[in-house]
């Protein structure tokens, strides 16, 4: 099975993350990374990781399985909203972003989702291609 990821910031967090998927079997090809300055990320490039700088620019076809919300819990709800679209597609939405509340991810995702605060956790299941569930 494919599994495709979308992170959405890769800062700190965002890149132990995607540096942990990737050591765990996750395929570069298959994850598409959002993030508002697109250069140091040759390493993941070279193992086919997709950049991009904004929402907009993302592969029309591309549906995500899992989306990670990895910014600042100042940017989350205007974050998630921005891909909220993705939601209808049946796609499974984590925000790592710490102090947010459930209800908070949930008003910006329009009610629907799956969602978990525990970056280990996360890192765990996408590694051996679960969908994440709600904690
Ligand atoms: N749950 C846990 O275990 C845990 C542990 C530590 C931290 N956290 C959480 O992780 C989150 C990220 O922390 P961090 O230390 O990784 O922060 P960070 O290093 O500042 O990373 C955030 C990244 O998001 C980018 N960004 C900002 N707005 C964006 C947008 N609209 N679209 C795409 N990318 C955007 C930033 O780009 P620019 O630099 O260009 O602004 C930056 O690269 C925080 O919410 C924090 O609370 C969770």
């Amino acid at each position: 099975m494919k599994f495709s990821v979308l992170l959405v910031g890769c800062g700190n967090m965002g890149r132990a993350m995607l540096n942990g998927w990737l050591t765990k079997g996750l395929k570069g090809a298959s994850v598409c990374v959002v993030n508002r300055r697109l250069d140091g990320f040759d390493e993941f490039r070279d193992q086919g990781c997709r950049f991009f700088q904004a929402s907009h620019e993302l592969p029309r076809e591309f549906r995500p399985d899992a989306v990670i919300l990895a910014v600042k819990p100042q940017m989350i709800v205007p974050v998630a909203r921005d891909y909220s679209g993705f939601v209808k597609g049946g796609s499974s939405f984590l925000s790592v972003a710490a102090g947010t509340k459930l209800s908070v991810l949930e008003g910006a995702l329009g009610g629907c989702g799956s969602y978990s605060g525990d970056a280990q956790y996360a890192c765990r299941n996408w590694a051996r291609g679960n969908r994440i569930g709600s904690q």
